[in-house]
């Protein structure tokens, strides 16, 4: 990448980071809530790019800052990135000395990787420790290296929205457009979209919602709940929408879904969505409630939880998750009790009816765990999520060949649990 940023850069790139450590909020909040955003010396979107890239590589730029300047503190982050990245910004003399001690913090790292594997793929790849020691117990370490270096790649996936557009003509809007992209051999509607210089946000497409950025692994959660028309679905944790608006899609509008979720915001959020998405809105219903305690009459025949999770299956997205979790661990244990009590509650309350669980993380204590724990408790049955050629689950849970996960370096995806669970007598 080439940029000429300067020490405002440094100045900014901290105060993100910390926004992100200190309120727990994504990337793209903490580039809005901070305060320099408004005195940048370019546009906006060159910050963005390279601010996710300090974020998405914090544990790596802080050995070598440490090694090239002594500290490790958030600006000495951002100022190491500078030093890696600028080729404009600082004199030749000084780039030509930076290289060889970054050449020497290389060679440091490479002892670490013959001392310690773990810490070496820690630092490399920047994930916390705890994380890549989980993963190395449900895999080996050349696997888990692809699987790290695949999480924080970017993959940009289009869903078409035949609800408002036929696929042949969306494909033609695109190419109009310029967007380079290829289309799915199993999923037509789903388009791989790459090497576009341009960002697709300012698409008329997109504002018109007949091209959706939605994750194929997102999409496979769906499939696997084999939505039909004339199903009653409860989505237990609904909002924004976008798994919604697929069960629609794929019913061509002729499901009813019960759309459930704590957060008023994001309820409003979803209603605006399914109208520009072209839904049936008269077949959604939207409640605010808490689907730990919802208590709702029989009628239901398909269950899905796509549960709140870390989103640590979407770190490419959003690298932001990787610092909170350096820093805040106990989140894990925290969202992992929410899913369990969604999880019992639903599955006490729908006997007849599958359930779909999933999360779009990459820790066993928001997959495997839970599920094991409820389907014990309540004796529910696991069938294997048989749509897009899942992986199974963490090799060391008994219960990995039941359970599905979308793997980034298998599935060119962002990292997915998926398990399906019926209680029925
Ligand atoms: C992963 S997001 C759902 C994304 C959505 N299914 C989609 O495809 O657009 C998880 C959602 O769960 C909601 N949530 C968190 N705790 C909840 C609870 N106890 N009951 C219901 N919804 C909850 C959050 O507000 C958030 O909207």
């Amino acid at each position: 990448m080439s940029v000429s940023l300067g020490d405002d850069f440094v100045d900014f790139a901290s105060e993100v980071m910390y926004i992100i450590e200190d309120r727990m909020v994504s990337m793209d909040k903490a580039f809005h809530y901070a305060r320099l955003r408004h005195r940048l010396k370019a546009p906006p979107r060159v910050y963005y790019n390279a601010v996710s890239d300090v974020v998405r590589n914090y544990a790596y730029l802080s050995f070598i800052a440490k090694q090239l300047l002594g500290s490790n503190s958030r600006k000495a982050i951002a100022k190491a990135w500078l030093l890696l990245k600028s080729n404009s910004h600082y004199s030749r003399r000084l780039m030509k000395r930076i290289r060889v001690r970054v050449e020497d913090a290389e060679a440091r790292l490479m002892e670490v990787k013959d001392k310690d594997p773990l810490a070496y793929l820690s630092i490399r790849y920047s994930f916390p420790r705890f994380i890549i020691e989980e993963l190395s117990r449900g895999m080996g370490l050349s696997e888990l290296e692809d699987y790290l270096s695949s999480l924080n790649r970017r993959v940009t996936w289009l869903r078409v929205n035949t609800l408002k557009v036929d696929l042949d003509k969306a494909i033609r809007l695109l190419e109009n457009e310029g967007v380079n992209f290829t289309q799915s051999k199993h999923y037509p509607f789903m388009l791989l979209a790459s090497d576009n210089e341009k960002p697709l946000g300012h698409l008329r497409l997109f504002k018109q919602g007949l091209i959706i950025p939605q994750d194929l692994a997102s999409v496979l959660v769906v499939l696997n709940l084999s939505p039909e028309p004339g199903d009653v679905i409860l989505d237990a944790c609904a909002a924004p929408g976008m798994k919604t608006s697929l069960i629609m899609q794929l019913t061509e509008n002729k499901a009813s879904v019960v759309a459930v979720d704590l957060s008023v915001g994001r309820l409003s959020k979803m209603r605006m969505l399914m109208r520009r998405m072209g839904v049936d809105e008269s077949r959604i219903h939207l409640i605010r409630s808490d689907s730990s305690r919802l208590k709702l009459a029989k009628g239901i025949n398909k269950v899905l939880i796509d549960a709140p999770c870390t989103s640590s299956g979407a770190a490419s997205k959003d690298p932001g998750i990787k610092l909170i979790l350096e820093h805040k661990p106990s989140l894990v244990k925290h969202q992992s009790m929410t899913q369990e009590s969604i999880l019992l509650n639903l599955i006490k309350q729908f006997k007849d009816s599958q359930v779909t669980y999933a999360t779009c993380s990459i820790l066993p204590e928001e997959g495997e765990e839970v599920v094991s724990r409820v389907s014990e408790l309540t004796d529910a049955k696991l069938s294997r999520p048989n749509v897009g050629d899942l992986s199974n689950g963490y090799v060391n849970y008994r219960i990995a060949p039941l359970v599905g996960r979308v793997m980034p370096h298998i599935h060119n995806a962002e990292g997915f649990f998926i398990a399906k669970l019926n209680a029925s007598p």
